[in-house]
């Protein structure tokens, strides 16, 4: 098993894409802290991961709240006596055109989108240094690469936790503590499939907007992040891992096939 003896916390575990890391880090071994705001949920999918001969714990979370991200870590040690593995993942955001943000809006999406990374990690670091190493794995996206019509707090806070990334990997690197960042394209998590009946008119062009014409799956980038929280990946630490159908790799130009003389 990839993960054998390693514990993992994981923020955002209830739903998506940490919930299919969750239950995919559990399947290799670890012993899993599923972090949430949502009880029920996280409860849930903690459960099936016990079901299922997992180690499982949850804890309830709310990454706005500092004193809460002190508790998920303290009852990450509480209950299974070390960190190897802090997957920032949760999801707050605020959406609106960025000149017409109220300021506590702005606010609200850099501190669940940023700080709360960042102060999980600080946490965290302090643990993996008495143990002698860890892996960090942020979850960013493709929207911390480039910018998106409406999502100016998102665009910001997961671009600066690309860069972020970057930093504690090489602050720690001569500590044995990696930190890398996966950057997901549109993926088919529940808030997204929910819009598929409901708002066709929005998912339709994202599906047309990606080369592999699809939605991503949560256990698409499950795998990213698995491989990054692994030893295997003993040599890579600040690394900006884009897993997107191949979203971000077009300028945005259309088609010319067929049209350009020569023929392309
Ligand atoms: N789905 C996508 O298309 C996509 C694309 C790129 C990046 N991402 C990123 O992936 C990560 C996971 O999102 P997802 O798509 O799986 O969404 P999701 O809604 O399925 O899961 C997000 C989880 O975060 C939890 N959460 C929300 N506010 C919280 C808070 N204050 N404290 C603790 N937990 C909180 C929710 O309860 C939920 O379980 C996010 O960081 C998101 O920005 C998603």
């Amino acid at each position: 098993m990839r993960l054998a003896n390693k514990v993992a916390l994981i923020s955002g575990a209830a739903s998506g894409i940490g919930e299919a890391t969750a239950r995919t880090f559990a399947r290799e071994g670890a012993k899993v802290v599923l972090a949430d705001v949502n009880a029920e949920g996280g409860e849930r999918v903690a459960e099936a991961i016990r079901l299922a001969n997992g180690d499982a714990a949850f804890v309830r979370a709310d990454v706005l709240d500092t004193a809460s991200i002190e508790q998920m870590i303290a009852f990450t040690i509480e209950t299974y006596g070390r960190i190897d593995i802090l997957h920032n993942n949760a999801q707050v955001t605020s959406a609106g055109r960025i000149g017409e943000l109220e300021l506590e809006a702005w606010k609200r999406g850099i501190d669940g989108g940023l700080t709360s990374y960042w102060y999980a990690s600080k946490l965290a670091v302090k643990h993996m240094l008495d143990q002698g190493g860890g892996a960090i794995v942020n979850t960013a996206s493709v929207s911390g690469l480039a910018g998106d019509f409406g999502l100016g707090t998102y665009n910001a806070a997961k671009a600066a936790v690309v860069n972020m990334s970057r930093v504690f990997a090489i602050e720690y690197a001569r500590k044995n503590i990696r930190c890398n960042a996966v950057c997901p394209g549109p993926i088919g998590t529940p808030p997204l499939r929910a819009m598929e009946t409901r708002a066709p008119q929005v998912i339709d062009p994202i599906k047309e907007a990606i080369p592999m014409g699809r939605l991503g799956e949560p256990q698409e980038i499950a795998n990213v992040v698995l491989f990054l929280a692994s030893d295997e990946a003993s040599f890579v630490t600040g690394a900006v891992f884009v897993a997107d159908g191949g979203l971000y790799a077009h300028s945005g130009m259309p088609s010319l096939t067929g049209i350009t003389p020569g023929g392309w």
